[in-house]
């Protein structure tokens, strides 16, 4: 049985959402651990995973709306994730109206909500014979049918670290490996720092903090950074 990908792929919608992300320069939520210049949009990553894993049924129509619905970019899940500031300005018969580019310009983006509602997650078992109530799990039953495990997702040449970093996130198993070193380091960051959790987040925060002041110290003791008059650089 072929998959998702292999019949179809909603690229207009997929190029709206990458752009969007891409726009939201340090909103985006790998740049912060340090610029990559060919990073791939997570958005893209998802949809080529879950694209993947999804097989295709005899009805194309309806798999490429569930397909939408699994990433909220069908037209219940972009108003889902319509900001509450513009929803009340609008009403959902004229939001619906709207080119979807134009529709995203008041929406969270996908990784930012909680995901499909409990009334998709119907529509969507239904189609897949699935039990999932989040991505996680979907991927999780999926992976186990075609591959008798939960999916392995490898990137020999991980760059920025999102294909990684997404799969992780989406309950894959993931590896990567690159030959350039800091490509390594962004991607491990990607996945323990980022992917660790508050409690590491703020470890990492609080060790940053101590490095800095101990450099600071060093360079005021050495009168680095310092004029005769005994100001410091700002920069
Ligand atoms: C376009 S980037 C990859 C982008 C990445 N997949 C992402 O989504 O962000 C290509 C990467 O391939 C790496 N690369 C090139 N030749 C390689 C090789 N022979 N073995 C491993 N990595 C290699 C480069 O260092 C670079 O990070």
């Amino acid at each position: 049985m072929p998959s998702f990908i292999e019949t179809q792929f909603p690229i207009a919608r997929l190029s709206a959402e990458s752009y969007k992300e891409r726009k939201a320069n340090n909103g985006q939520t790998l740049t912060h651990l340090g610029k990559w210049w060919g990073r791939k949009p997570l958005i893209l990553v998802r949809a080529a995973i879950v694209g993947m894993l999804m097989p295709a049924s005899n009805d194309a129509k309806k798999d490429r709306d569930i397909f939408l619905k699994i990433l909220t970019m069908d037209d219940e899940g972009t108003w889902q994730r319509c900001k509450p500031a513009a929803q009340r300005m609008t009403n959902r018969t004229a939001f619906d109206a709207l080119p979807y580019a134009q529709r995203l310009t008041d929406c969270e983006r996908p990784e930012n909500i909680e995901g499909p509602t409990a009334t998709a997650w119907e529509a969507i078992n239904a189609h897949l014979g699935t039990t999932a109530t989040c991505l996680s799990e979907l991927v999780r039953q999926l992976g186990q049918r075609t591959f008798g495990h939960t999916p392995r997702v490898g990137d020999s040449f991980c760059g920025g670290g999102s294909i990684p970093f997404e799969a992780a996130r989406m309950g894959c198993e993931a590896f990567g490996s690159d030959l350039n070193p800091v490509a390594g380091l962004l991607t491990w960051a990607s996945l323990n720092l980022l992917g660790g959790g508050q409690d590491v987040q703020e470890e990492v925060m609080r060790v940053q903090a101590e490095v800095l002041a101990t450099a600071d110290r060093q360079v005021t003791d050495w009168g680095i950074e310092h004029n005769a008059q005994g100001e410091r650089a700002d920069a």
